[in-house]
């Protein structure tokens, strides 16, 4: 269903994949900010405002390849502006007639749009906002967002998509120094685990997937500064008493849209 660019067959990546690992990010409190560095056609950005709407504020997507970012911001933009996904699924049946041997590809394609075509409509009043632009993933720029940032991608490892300017090793240490706080998920080969190297201040988990590869997530080690110790006041579920690192109690009161930390006593 979504474009192509010239050049992106090298570094297909699944959908199911995608929905497989954004299920699995930890969203917190406080505005969220799913990113894509290596975003290519978009697809992970893609299924974030498809499918997980809800779950993020934002969704950005760059790349080093202006053309993967024209083509990934034209993906994003089906789930996003009225209209976009009328246009695609006009080219579709443009290809379903001009392509005889795909045509039952195209023709489960357009189907496909029909189907999703009235779920975006009541979604797109909730969309997150979506960026798409060029940049290497080794030199992020500092966008100010405030919030958590999610990292996700597939990186590009194999022989036919190459990481253009630096070594695979460099990718996640570039991108903690901009952005620390960061979580990081990056879909990669299993034999390319060695070239990552990360100190002992961040937890790591992998886990295996189809055909060699493997997820890696990658997060700041933290000790919370406050833990929740109980509830209080007439509304349970907005005012809760949290204990900072040396045992003080302290009341934390939500007034709609700001929250408000105070001696209980
Ligand atoms: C494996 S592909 C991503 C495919 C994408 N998930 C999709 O579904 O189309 C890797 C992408 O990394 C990009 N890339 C290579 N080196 C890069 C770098 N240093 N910074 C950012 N992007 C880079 C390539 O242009 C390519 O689009």
């Amino acid at each position: 269903m979504l474009r192509r660019f010239k050049g992106s067959e090298a570094c297909r990546f699944s959908t199911r994949v995608a929905l497989n690992i954004l299920k699995h990010i930890e969203t917190g409190d406080g505005p969220q900010f799913l990113w894509d560095p290596f975003c290519g056609t978009g697809l992970i950005p893609s299924v974030g405002l498809f499918a997980y709407a809800a779950r993020f504020d934002g969704v950005i997507a760059s790349d080093i390849n202006p053309c993967a970012v024209q083509c990934a911001r034209a993906n994003m933009s089906l789930f996003r502006e009225p209209g976009e996904m009328e246009q695609r699924l006009r080219e579709v049946r443009v290809r379903q007639k001009a392509y005889v041997r795909q045509t039952e590809n195209w023709r489960a394609v357009a189907r496909y749009i029909e189907e999703i075509r009235p779920v975006l409509e009541v979604q797109r009043q909730q969309q997150p906002s979506s960026y798409a632009f060029t940049s290497s993933a080794l030199a992020l720029p500092r966008l100010g967002l405030k919030g958590q940032i999610h990292f996700v991608a597939d990186l590009p490892y194999g022989t036919m998509c190459r990481l253009q300017g630096g070594t695979l090793g460099e990718v996640i240490p570039s991108i903690l120094q901009v952005y620390p706080d960061a979580s990081i998920t990056f879909v990669l080969l299993r034999k390319a685990l060695k070239e990552i190297h990360l100190d002992g201040s961040h937890t790591v988990n992998c886990r295996p997937l189809k055909k060699g590869r493997v997820i890696l997530q990658v997060r700041a080690r933290r000790r919370a500064a406050f833990t929740l110790t109980g509830t209080n006041g007439p509304n349970h579920g907005q005012n809760k008493i949290l204990s900072d690192l040396s045992g003080r109690k302290y009341l934390l009161r939500s007034t709609g849209r700001s929250i408000v930390v105070q001696n209980p006593r």
